[in-house]
């Protein structure tokens, strides 16, 4: 840890005094600290305060032509292991969010090569309001990282979310950030390794109706088969995403069919045939009930109704057993238990070519949430990847399956 460099970006907001502490508690670790101070930032703290502190010279402007003759914006950005932005105010979130590149800040986040971590502070419904929800989760995506913000009286005398953690509450989120690895691969160097190819991918949960108005579902958010179906369509390929009910939007030059249930699920997938990989990511319900009745069930003097259920078709197996089958068939293990060896079993019961295994015991938190630590599960054996955002997870499955697809098969 010691040594290590950190980029500290402090935005405007009465939480910059903090950062103050932040700064000699990251000092006090051993890393270097080198300051970034956004126009509103000064409003609350001083350069010179920082300066004192961080025992750096404090950047402010963008086009300052003698700090730019010293060290230059764009290395600035990479010239550090972390870049922590505390305060992030709603305006830097919602800059980063969209690539603005409009001041010092809002550059260097997009000109970096490395990992962000982010305290928000801001004012409850500010933090709570839909933008910047949407912009915090699209950073998510991005892989950023966020600590807090927690709970509490705020100096607007109001109370609720919005108050930036504590320094050593950030100091631990970045000392967990530095351990893992904080260089991000430049987007543009996924090339378009499955240009001419066709792929389908399933995502999301599905529904399967008890009454007009009830069904059984799962905790599966679609995060992780929608990130799949974006990273083969950046990689060139002609891409059908065939998802159940989600929240996550359609993803960017993907033809997305909306179904609900398992059948029409696989009704939907065989209407996409052929293709040259399938990947099934869907949480489909193995089970839907038999007879759905048209009208709302009532509760009723015989108590409560048993649900009479039936087998759903298995998609998966479906595809790989078709007259019409991709040449990859891939698909994923959801486990709490064994994990190994209950993909082994599916790989070879479903007949695919390749078993995404990854454990979703409500623990791990991988339903629902942004990342994911999966296992290449194959004949030739298992590859174990470290936890990544899912959206990296997708990367990487995509440039292996180029590679198979360049091998022949699986
Ligand atoms: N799958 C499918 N159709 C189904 C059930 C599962 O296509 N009716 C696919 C999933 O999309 C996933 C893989 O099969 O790619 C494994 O799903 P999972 O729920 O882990 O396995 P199950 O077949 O349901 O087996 P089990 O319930 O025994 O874990």
């Amino acid at each position: 840890m010691t040594g290590k460099r950190i980029l500290l970006i402090v935005g405007g907001g009465i939480a910059a005094y903090k950062s103050l502490d932040l700064v000699r508690r990251l000092r006090e670790r051993g890393l270097n600290v080198r300051v970034v101070l956004t126009e509103a930032g000064a409003q609350f703290v001083t350069p010179l305060s920082l300066a004192s502190l961080s025992g750096q010279e404090v950047h402010q402007e963008l086009f300052s032509l003698t700090a730019e003759a010293r060290m230059g914006h764009i290395e600035l950005s990479r010239d550090a292991d972390l870049v922590v932005i505390a305060p992030a105010t709603a305006d830097l979130l919602a800059k980063a969010a969209h690539g603005h590149a409009n001041d010092l800040a809002s550059t260097l986040l997009l000109a970096t090569d490395k990992r962000v971590l982010a305290a928000p502070s801001m004012n409850l419904r500010m933090w709570l309001h839909p933008a910047t929800q949407r912009n915090v989760a699209t950073l998510r995506g991005d892989g950023m990282i966020f600590v807090g913000p927690g709970d509490g009286a705020m100096a607007c005398g109001e109370f609720g979310p919005g108050r930036m953690s504590e320094p050593l509450e950030i100091v631990a989120a970045v000392e967990a950030a530095l351990a893992g690895d904080t260089v991000i691969p430049l987007p543009m160097a996924q090339p378009p390794v499955l240009a001419g190819l066709r792929v389908i991918v399933t995502s999301g949960p599905t529904h399967e109706p008890i009454d007009p108005v009830r069904y059984i579902a799962n905790r599966s958010s679609g995060k992780q088969g929608h990130a799949i179906a974006q990273a083969a369509a950046n990689a060139g390929a002609s891409v059908v995403l065939v998802s159940g009910p989600v929240s996550v939007p359609d993803p960017a030059g993907v033809q997305t069919v909306h179904v609900e249930t398992a059948r029409q699920m696989l009704e939907a997938v065989e209407a996409a045939l052929p293709a040259d990989i399938f990947i099934g990511a869907a949480a489909v319900a193995d089970w839907r009930v038999g007879a759905a009745l048209v009208e709302k069930l009532k509760k009723g003097a015989s108590g409560p109704p048993t649900l009479g259920l039936v087998e759903n078709p298995d998609i998966l197996a479906t595809v790989a057993s078709h007259a019409r089958r991709p040449r990859l068939v891939v698909g994923f293990a959801a486990e709490t238990e064994k994990v190994i060896d209950h993909a082994q079993a599916k790989l070879a019961r479903k007949k695919c070519d390749l078993i995404v295994a990854n454990d979703v015991s409500p623990a791990t938190g991988v339903m629902g949430g942004d990342a994911n630590t999966v296992h290449l599960v194959s004949k030739g054996g298992v590859e174990t990847w470290p936890t990544l955002p899912k959206a990296e997870v997708a990367q990487r499955l995509i440039a292996e399956l180029a590679a198979l697809m360049g091998e022949g098969g699986a």
